[in-house]
C-alpha cells in the first residue's frame, strides 16, 4: 500500500470553496447507443471526459477528485464489457501516469482493488507508490468500489482492534470510523456530481457525503467537460452549508 501524504492545504483557497469533488460518471452506454455504436466506444469516449475533466480540476484549484469507475455492483455486467473496462483502465494508468506525476498529482484508488487481477493490482500500487510523495492534487479512482463494503471492511478493522483491547465498544466514534474507510486521508467531500439524468448515489461515499451537496445533471458523461464542471461548482458556490446549524 502506498504511504499516504496528507494533501497540501497551503495554496490559496478558490473561489468556489470545494476542496473534494466525487462524480458518478454516468451514461457511457447511452452516448454509445445514440450514435449507433458498441458500448466499449462509450467507455472510450468516458477515458477522454475523464482525462479533460482530471486537467479542469487541477486548474480550478481542486485538491480531490474522485471519481466512480468500477463499482463492486457492475461484476454483473457481462464479462465481455467487464474485460474491456479493466483494460481501458490499465491502459489509462499507463499512458497518463507520467502526467499525473509531472504536474504533481497523487493518484489513488479507493475500493476492494485487492481483488483484482495481480497484474493490475500491481500496476495500480507501483503507480501509487510513484506518486505518493507528491504535494499537488489527488485524483481517486474508485475500483470494485461499493460503500456498504468500506464500512464493512471498515467494521471488520475496528472489531480487530476491540479484539485486541486496543479499543472500548463504548468509545467507537465517528473519527474512529472516518480512519478506517479508504477516504481517510482525503480532504472532506463537498460536491457530488451524477451525470447522466439519474438521481441516486448507487452505493458511491454514502457516509462521506453525509454533508455534501448533489449535482444532477442530464449531460451524459463522455459529453462532460471543464464547463461542465465549472457550472457545477459555480451551483455549489451558491449552496447555503449549515451543516445541520442555522
Ligand atoms: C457508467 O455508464 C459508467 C461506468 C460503469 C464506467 C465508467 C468508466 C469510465 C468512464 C472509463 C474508465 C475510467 C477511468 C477512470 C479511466 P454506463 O455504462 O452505466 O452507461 P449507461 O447507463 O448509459 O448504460
Amino acid at each position: 500500500m502506498a504511504s499516504q501524504a496528507k494533501p497540501d492545504l497551503t495554496r490559496a483557497a478558490p473561489a468556489h470553496g470545494a476542496r473534494h469533488v466525487a462524480i458518478i460518471m454516468d451514461g457511457n452506454g447511452r452516448w454509445a447507443k445514440k450514435r449507433l455504436l458498441p458500448r466499449i466506444a462509450g467507455h472510450r469516449a468516458g477515458v477522454e471526459a475523464v482525462r479533460r475533466v482530471a486537467r479542469a480540476a487541477q486548474e480550478m484549484g481542486l485538491e480531490c477528485l474522485t471519481l466512480y469507475a468500477f463499482s463492486s455492483e457492475n461484476w454483473k455486467r457481462p464479462a465481455s464489457e467487464v474485460a474491456d473496462l479493466m483494460g481501458l483502465l490499465r491502459r489509462f494508468i499507463q499512458a497518463d501516469l507520467d502526467e499525473f506525476h509531472a504536474n504533481g498529482v497523487r493518484l489513488r484508488v479507493i475500493g476492494h482493488y485487492q481483488a483484482l487481477e495481480p497484474s493490475l493490482v500491481e500496476l495500480i500500487e507501483s503507480a501509487m507508490a510513484r506518486t505518493a510523495g507528491n504535494s499537488g492534487p489527488v485524483i481517486a479512482i474508485a475500483l470494485n468500489y461499493g460503500a456498504q463494503d468500506e464500512m464493512v471492511r471498515a467494521a471488520q478493522r475496528i472489531a480487530q482492534k476491540v479484539a485486541r483491547g486496543e479499543l472500548a465498544v463504548q468509545d467507537i466514534g465517528v473519527a474512529d470510523i472516518d480512519s478506517e474507510l479508504d477516504t481517510s486521508d482525503l480532504p472532506p467531500l463537498d460536491l457530488m456530481i451524477r451525470t447522466s439524468g439519474e438521481q441516486r448515489l448507487s452505493n458511491f461515499m454514502l457516509w462521506q457525503a453525509a454533508y455534501a451537496e448533489l449535482y444532477f445533471t442530464d449531460m451524459l458523461w463522455p459529453d462532460f467537460d471543464g464547463r461542465a464542471l465549472a457550472a457545477a461548482l459555480d451551483a455549489f458556490r451558491l449552496r447555503d452549508r449549515r451543516f445541520g446549524g442555522l
